[in-house]
This record gives C-alpha cells, sequence and structure tokens, in this order.
C-alpha cells in the first residue's frame, strides 16, 4: 500500500485531488478485496477500535522460551457475545487464560478500556470486571450452591444479598437448591453454578472456557441459551466451544483458532457458512 497520505501529496485546499487520491485508494482496495480477502491482522486492525477488550499479538506459553499463543489476536466491543473455536490444542483454553492472568504473556498486550491490564492477577482482573469460568475444576464440590456463589463475592461481601439475588433470577434452580452441595449436582447444574460464580462480582466481560462440554445434547442447549440470556443482560462474553457449530449460531463474531493464531474470523453466521472453515473445521468439530 502506498504509505503516503493525501495530504502530503495534495496542496492545501486542493480538494478535488484529494478526491481523486480517494477514489484511487477506494479502487485499490476494492480490487484488492476482490483478489484477496482481509486476513484477520488487517480485521483486526480496523473492527478492534474503541473495543472494551483487546488482546493484542500475543505470545504466551507455560514454559520459558515455549510460546503457545503465537501472536493471538482478539477484541469484543461492549455487550458483544464473541465465540472462539478450533481444534484441540489450538490454544483457545491458553488465551482465556492469558486473558485472565493465570498464563505468563511473554509479549503483546492486553487491553480493558483503555487500561493495560496485560498479566495484572486474576483477583485485580476481577476487581475490573473480568470473570473467568475455568474448563475443568469450575465449582467447589464440598461447599454448597450458596458457599460456591459466596466464594465469588469474597472481594466484596457487602455485595452477596444483591448479586445473589440476581443470579438466581438468571438461574432459579441454584436458588432453590442453594443448601445443595455442588458435588452432588449435574454436570449442566455444576455449569450453572460455575457461571453464577463468576456473575457475582457483575463482571462486565465474562471468559467462558467450553461451558457446554460432557452435557448431553439437551443440557448443552440450556446452556447456549443461559449464555444468551446473560449476554442479554448487557455483559460482554468471550466463549470458547468445542460444540463449534452450535457455537457459531449464538454469537455475535467468531474466531477460528489453530497453533495458537486467529485462522479465521468473522460474523458466527460468516464462519458456519465459510467453505474453508467448514471443511477445515466445522466437518469435524461438528461431529465431536
Ligand atoms: N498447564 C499446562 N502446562 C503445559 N502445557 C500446557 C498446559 N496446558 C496446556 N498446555 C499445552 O498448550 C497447548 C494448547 O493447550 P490448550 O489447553 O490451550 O488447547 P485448547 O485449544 O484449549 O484445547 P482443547 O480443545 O483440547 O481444550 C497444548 O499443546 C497443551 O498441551
Ligand atoms: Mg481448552
Amino acid at each position: 500500500m502506498n504509505s503516503n497520505h493525501p495530504s502530503d501529496l495534495t496542496p492545501a485546499g486542493s480538494a478535488d485531488s484529494a478526491r481523486e487520491f480517494d477514489s484511487e485508494i477506494e479502487t485499490n482496495a476494492a480490487e484488492r478485496s476482490h483478489a484477496s480477502p482481509a486476513t484477520p491482522t488487517q480485521i483486526h486492525a480496523s473492527g478492534s477500535v474503541g473495543a472494551l477488550i483487546r488482546a493484542d499479538k500475543l505470545l504466551a506459553g507455560y514454559f520459558p522460551g515455549v510460546n503457545i499463543l503465537n501472536e493471538a489476536d482478539l477484541f469484543a466491543h461492549e455487550g458483544e457475545l464473541v465465540g472462539i473455536i478450533g481444534p484441540n490444542g489450538a490454544g483457545k483454553s491458553t488465551l482465556l487464560k492469558a486473558l485472565f492472568g493465570l498464563v505468563h504473556i511473554n509479549k503483546g498486550s492486553v487491553t480493558l478500556r483503555d487500561e493495560d491490564i496485560t498479566n495484572l492477577r486474576a483477583d485485580q482482573l476481577v476487581r475490573r470486571g473480568v470473570g473467568f469460568v475455568p474448563q475443568n475444576n469450575n465449582v467447589f464440590p464440598s461447599l454448597t450452591i450458596e458457599e460456591n456463589l459466596e466464594m465469588g463475592s469474597y472481594q466484596d461481601p457487602s455485595s452477596f444479598n444483591e448479586r445473589f439475588e440476581a443470579v438466581v433470577s438468571l438461574f432459579p434452580t441454584l436458588g432453590e437448591r442453594r443448601k445443595q452441595r455442588a458435588g452432588s449436582l449435574s454436570g449442566g447444574e455444576r455449569q450453572m453454578v460455575a457461571m453464577g460464580r463468576a456473575l457475582m462480582m457483575a463482571p462486565s466481560v465474562l471468559l467462558l472456557d467450553e461451558p457446554s462440554a460432557g452435557l448431553s445434547p439437551a443440557l448443552q442447549d440450556e446452556v447456549f441459551i443461559r449464555v444468551k440470556e446473560i449476554n442479554q443482560t448487557g455483559v460482554t462474553i468471550i466463549i470458547v466451544e468445542q460444540n463449534a457449530a452450535r457455537c457459531l449460531q449464538i454469537v455475535d463474531r467468531g474466531y477460528v483458532m489453530d497453533q495458537g493464531k486467529n485462522a479465521y474470523t468473522g460474523t458466527g453466521n460468516a464462519l458456519a457458512n465459510d467453505p474453508k472453515v467448514i471443511e477445515l473445521y466445522l466437518g469435524t468439530l461438528a461431529q465431536a
């Protein structure tokens, strides 16, 4: 792309020349976009402006010198429901953990509103309005539902009653069974407890790692409905899902992650109908 800006070339006041230049840029852009669609990096650059949360070119991993994330980019605008799909081992959980301060980011940045939150601790992130529901071991099995929810508001116990009411209005079963130990709940009910606990701090961004994993199709459906409901209360959600086809149906935008970076990105609908995404990812993932 020509690096000269119109103002570098156009004498002040020469609007016609500027218009010619602009239309040339537009023509070139149209030709380019026809020849080759925008890359995930280009989409990130233009789409991420003003995002509520964004990750830029993350390099992160579990051991020094071994990066699992390989320049991963991601953004979510306020109120968006964003999905991440991709094969096993692609780095989806690692990305969520890096956003939540659980995996060290070696390079790149995470920004919430306009604040740099790269490598902040999880408790600092919770205070700033980020919630996380991990893929595994996401409830305290020996504690009751109510105690699990109390753990969610440990940073602000005075808000417990108000938040408890808000959470049980979304998940009435949690209120009815508040004295039941989480370990005795079904898989679907445990997911509700885990999401409820993360909601106790009224997060503005909720990171969900495979909330439907291991559930029957009927319970998976319930999880997706709940996720959509939470989103409709105004919570921005970034959800990693193994049920890729279903995930793309409910999200506003999605990312296909492969080998630690975004292979494809677009609206849920566009990804679900993209022949390459279907061939490479949805064919096998949808049957998983
Ligand atoms: N705690 C860990 N210590 C070392 N390596 C890890 C750890 N967790 C994950 N990895 C490695 O990081 C890579 C990405 O794993 P990650 O869990 O992020 O993948 P994923 O996309 O979430 O996969 P899945 O769909 O199976 O959940 C894998 O090669 C995995 O072996
Ligand atoms: Mg995972």
